[in-house]
């Protein structure tokens, strides 16, 4: 293996380190520390550790956690009702809605009934549109913990050419709009790209965010290249007992000849708590400046 391990756990460790200090510092000043809001509807098994990750990590950084649990059957209208008044609360800075929503409800519409300045994830359309024009934005967990790694493996992005596979609305679009700002050269692939190994071979830095087990194999990836895979696949190997996590990358073949590569678990997943919470303190500082 050639590839530098790109260690997320230890770079989020570091950054909910710097988050604590400054609540610590915004508490000795105000006398106030910032609030996040989670709301689960339904009993979704991921969204579930998700959640209770979430609220532990928010109370070790010291800050103040709300969770609002609803059940799967929920009418949107009494979700719509929690947001309004999470919207008014001042003890509330962070406003996160967990996703998939049930079927009945229109996420769009929920996401959108957040008050932008609260909205942590970034969903929302006032923060997507200032994103893609280059405006002071909430900017998405994910795509932002995976930029903070980039940047810490490379330095500087510009001129660099990278390849993000995957569209989705929560880490591929953002994820490219985010390069596109630091100076790359960006390709959208996804599942319809022809050619997609070729397409990888030109980037120097590869974002896997497909959700499919290790697709992108090690000669689809340029000699030294930085590979940062967002996938989480659980998969069950064939004759052992417990299933295991897996990375759309497959790790192994990758790490053989990219420069270097995050791992899975223990890469981009600890990153995105970590921007959560980042978020939360920068809004709580836009509220009280
Ligand atoms: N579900 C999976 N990832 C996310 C995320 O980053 N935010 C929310 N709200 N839901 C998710």
């Amino acid at each position: 293996m050639s590839a530098t391990i790109i260690d997320g756990k230890a770079f989020a460790a570091v950054v909910r380190a710097q988050v604590a200090t400054q609540v610590a510092a915004a508490k000795a000043a105000t006398g106030q520390v910032p609030g996040l809001a989670v709301v689960l509807v339904g009993e979704d098994p991921a969204s579930q550790v998700y959640v209770r990750n979430k609220n532990r990590q928010t109370v070790e950084v010291g800050m103040n956690s709300f969770e609002h649990k609803l059940a799967a059957e929920t009418a949107e209208a009494d979700l719509l009702a929690l947001i309004a008044q999470l919207n008014a609360d001042p003890a509330v800075d962070g406003i996160l809605v967990q996703l998939p929503l049930p079927a009945h409800m229109n996420a769009e519409a929920v996401i959108n009934a957040i008050d932008s300045a609260k909205d942590v994830d970034g969903f929302h359309i006032d923060n997507v549109g200032k994103l893609v024009t280059g405006q002071k934005a909430m900017v998405p967990c994910t795509p932002l913990g995976c930029l903070m790694l980039l940047r810490d493996t490379l330095g500087t992005l510009e001129g660099r050419d990278a390849v993000v596979i995957g569209r989705s609305n929560i880490v591929g679009k953002p994820m490219a709009n985010l390069l596109l700002r630091d100076g790359c050269t960006v390709t959208v692939a996804h599942s319809r790209t022809a050619n997609l190994p070729d397409v990888v071979r030109r980037a120097d830095i590869v974002v896997a965010a497909v959700g499919r087990p290790e697709m992108v194999k090690g000669d689809w990836i340029k000699p030294g290249a930085v590979v940062i895979d967002v996938g989480i696949n659980r998969v069950q190997p064939a004759g052992a007992e417990k299933a295991k996590l897996v990375g759309d990358c497959d790790f192994d073949s990758c790490a053989a000849v990219a420069g270097a590569i995050t791992p899975v678990p223990g890469g981009v997943g600890p990153m995105t708590i970590a921007c959560l919470l980042a978020n939360t303190l920068t809004a709580f500082c836009r509220r009280h400046a």
